[in-house]
């Protein structure tokens, strides 16, 4: 049933909490794109539209790509656009049952986990150990309310600037 798929974010993060920089991201980090393909992969994509307009290859393959704007004319060629969050994220959920897939994923930017992270499921978020200068932050969320439920580590290398811990967080049971 659409209703019993999850809603999982997924971020990379800075110590200091950036994740983006003058509308990109601010770091090269070839290990966390694989993760990322590796996660969302089959599964229905929620982005903003800064997020998609900041993608260098749109849309993303073998995911379907959900964009959110309030521009009603807004054209997303190879995306889905909707201008409601509750709206996009029933959508997702639609596909994903249709597909026997488990859950959907919401990809950024901050204005959109802002929107989430209260009704998150689950959290794929990875570490980066880093402080970096940048313009946009994740939210402050309480994280005693998530259990860890995977950790891997990723020294930095030739095609990894920083180093990072990719982190998995389920949400605990009320
Ligand atoms: N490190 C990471 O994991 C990660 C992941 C994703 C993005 N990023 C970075 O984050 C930055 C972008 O984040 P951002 O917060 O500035 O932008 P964003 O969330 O990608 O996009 C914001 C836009 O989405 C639309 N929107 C947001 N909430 C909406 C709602 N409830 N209903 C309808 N439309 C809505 C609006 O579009 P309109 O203005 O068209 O109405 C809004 O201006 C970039 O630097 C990007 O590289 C980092």
């Amino acid at each position: 049933m659409a209703g019993d798929i999850k809603l999982s974010l997924i971020v990379a993060r800075s110590r200091n909490g950036v994740i983006g920089k003058d509308g990109d991201l601010p770091w090269h980090l070839s290990g966390d794109l694989a993760l990322f393909k590796t996660s969302t992969s089959g599964k229905p994509i929620i982005m903003g539209r800064k997020t998609w307009e900041s993608l260098p290859r749109k849309p993303l393959p073998k995911r379907t790509n959900i964009v959110l704007t309030r521009d009603w004319a807004y054209a997303a060629i190879g995306a889905r656009v909707y201008s409601s969050f509750s709206a996009a994220v029933a959508a997702a959920r639609a596909i994903a049952a249709k597909d026997g897939e488990d859950e959907v994923f919401v990809i950024g930017g901050a204005s959109l986990y802002e929107r989430a992270i209260e009704m998150a499921d689950r959290l794929y978020i990875t570490e980066v150990d880093a402080d970096i200068e940048g313009d946009t932050c994740f939210p402050e969320f309480d994280e005693s309310e998530f259990t860890e439920a995977g950790r891997s580590v990723q020294a930095a290398d030739e095609k990894n600037e920083y180093g990072f811990a990719f982190r998995v967080l389920e949400r605990s049971a009320p």
